[in-house]
């Protein structure tokens, strides 16, 4: 979800103002998979790396995630599962409630699933996994210690922001994905462009290097 900060700086707003009307576009987009029946929606939006921006951005970003009610309130609408990727234990103990707090409530719900990184990296991610799976002596596959445990691998990644780089997000399960970059800023991503690029990802060939 890049993009938020300039979206803010040409309005002469705070750079946290673009990331408040980030927590929007995610709502709606999440909607909008749901509407086009795409069961499986991660969203990217704070990184390992994302604490070390300045601290008075870094406090508001965090103040954000207790708006996660919010998208869990619209994720129970819609019978969305809440699944969190990363390491929550960063956070205090309120944020650490309410991230919890959003997962309980949507635990059992089954219409499909959005993951939301919250202090995530794939690296972190893959280290995890690796230790893991080497205590389970290999007797399952490495996927199910992933924080995507039992989902497909992505179809489709789009950047916003005009950056193109994955930025340790989903490392392992981005292998044969579909890269879309869009220099829309993240509070600007339209339901338009997701069916545009929709469209364009049917016209790929997809190989799986075979
Ligand atoms: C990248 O834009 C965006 C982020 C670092 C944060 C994204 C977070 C949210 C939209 C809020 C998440 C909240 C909840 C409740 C899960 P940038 O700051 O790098 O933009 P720039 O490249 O224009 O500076």
């Amino acid at each position: 979800m890049d993009g938020n900060g300039r979206w803010a700086t040409e309005r002469h707003l705070p750079r946290n103002s673009g990331h408040k009307e980030g927590v929007k576009t995610m709502i709606r987009i999440a909607s909008a998979c749901n509407d086009r029946a795409l069961p499986y929606v991660s969203f990217y939006a704070f990184s390992t790396e994302n604490k070390y921006r300045p601290a008075s951005e870094v406090k508001g970003l965090i103040s954000l995630m207790s708006r996660m009610d919010e998208v869990a309130d619209e994720l129970v609408k819609r019978n969305i599962k809440l699944n969190v990727m990363g390491e929550i234990s960063y956070f205090d103990e309120k944020i650490q409630a309410v991230i919890r707090d959003s997962v309980a409530r949507t635990s059992s719900l089954t219409g499909g699933v959005v993951n939301i990184g919250l202090n995530y990296g794939g690296r972190d991610e893959i280290l995890r996994a690796a230790d893991m799976y080497r205590s389970c002596l290999g007797k399952q596959p490495f996927g199910d210690f992933l924080y995507t445990a039992g989902q497909p691998d992505p179809d489709i990644l789009i950047r916003t922001g005009g950056e193109m780089r994955l930025s340790n997000f989903m490392l392992y399960q981005l292998a044969y994905t579909e890269l879309f970059f869009t220099e829309t800023y993240w509070p600007d991503f339209s339901e338009e462009e997701l069916d545009a690029i929709i469209r364009e990802y049917y016209k790929r060939d997809r190989r799986f290097g075979k």
